[in-house]
């Protein structure tokens, strides 16, 4: 059976259910703010370990949120919102009940297809599969789901820490539905989200103009021209940010900003970045071979030990 639909109306497609694969920084933040919101969460990884450190990681921020919303009484706010999670590692398990799929995996294109196209088998007709990538393009993405399952693929990018910031990206496809970004958009709006629908293009609206930020950022740091405290103060203080680009880049993952420019090096070739803004940083790459990845690793610019 294919996908239901075709061009329905917005209502028609609720969305409860959510399943998120991935339970890294960014998988088990989407899956917080959807159990946080009442929806029903299936969260799933590799193994057991991945799911029990994600759990541990969503509980600890879910404490911080209660903290202001039942001050009282947070431990029942921590029970009640991680009731609405379930974990499994089978990924037939957790898709079967899904009105919608979000995979938050590692950026690897092949990984990401090869995981949607074994779901398509088992997810049901009408469940809306979306990816949280922040670098690859949508339509690569969903270009090996059979017709039917493209029509309500889309893209549905968070931002790190997820319970905190308030924007979702939304990215239609080059065949996506519009009632599935119809539903995307109240989904955000439930989830107490601000929704903007952006470009497929690299990097969307936020990672186009934040990644090459931050590049230039590592660039100057190459150049000798400033120290990454100096760095860090100037872009806080002169500027409003609320990070500066090298503890931004410690948050997030050097590793993250690494796999980003080298696959931009191929959207580049094909004329959708100029490859000057994407070049791959030599300080970047040798950060991240010596495993100073960020706070993940305990250090990666600043110190976290
Ligand atoms: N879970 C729950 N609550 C959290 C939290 C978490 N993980 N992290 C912070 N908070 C809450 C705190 O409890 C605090 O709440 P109150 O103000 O109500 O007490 C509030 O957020 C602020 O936190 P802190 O006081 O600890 O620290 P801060 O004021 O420095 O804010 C920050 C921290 C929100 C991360 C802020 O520094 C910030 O906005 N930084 C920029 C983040 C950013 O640019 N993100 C985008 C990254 S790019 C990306 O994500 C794209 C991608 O594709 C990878």
């Amino acid at each position: 059976a294919g996908p239901s639909g075709g061009g329905g109306s917005s209502t028609a497609r609720q969305i409860n259910h959510i399943t998120v694969f991935g339970a890294g920084l960014m998988g088990g933040g989407i899956a917080q703010v959807a159990a946080q919101a009442g929806l029903k969460v299936t969260l799933t990884d590799v193994n057991e370990a991945a799911l029990k450190r994600g759990l541990g990681a969503i509980a600890q921020s879910v404490a911080r949120v209660g903290k202001k919303k039942a001050p009282d009484n947070v431990e029942a706010f921590v029970a009640k919102v991680l009731g609405n999670i379930k974990t499994t590692v089978d990924p037939t398990e957790a898709v079967k009940d899904a009105d919608l799929v979000v995979e938050a995996v590692i950026e690897n294109l092949k990984l990401k297809q090869d995981l949607f196209a074994k779901l398509d088998k088992v997810a049901k007709p009408s469940a809306i599969f979306a990816t949280n990538t922040s670098s690859l393009l949508v339509g690569d993405v969903g270009a090996t789901l059979p017709e039917a399952r493209q029509r309500l693929f889309a893209g549905l990018h968070f931002f790190s820490p997820v319970p905190v910031m308030k924007l979702v990206e939304v990215i239609r496809g080059p065949k996506t539905e519009d009632s599935v970004i119809d539903a995307l958009l109240v989904l955000a709006k439930r989830m107490h989200k601000v929704a903007v629908r952006a470009p497929d293009k690299p990097g969307f609206i936020v990672n186009r103009l934040l990644i090459p930020y931050k590049l230039e950022a590592a660039r100057m740091l190459e150049r000798g021209d400033a120290t990454v405290e100096d760095i860090d103060i100037a872009m806080k203080l002169g500027a409003g940010y609320p990070m500066g680009p090298f503890e931004l880049f410690d948050m997030v993952g050097l590793d993250i900003t690494k796999f980003v420019s080298e696959g931009w090096k191929e959207y580049a070739e094909r004329g959708l970045i100029p490859a000057e803004l994407v070049k791959p940083s030599p300080l970047i790459e040798k950060m991240v071979s010596e495993g100073k990845i960020g706070r993940k690793a305990g250090k990666g610019f600043y110190d976290y030990t």
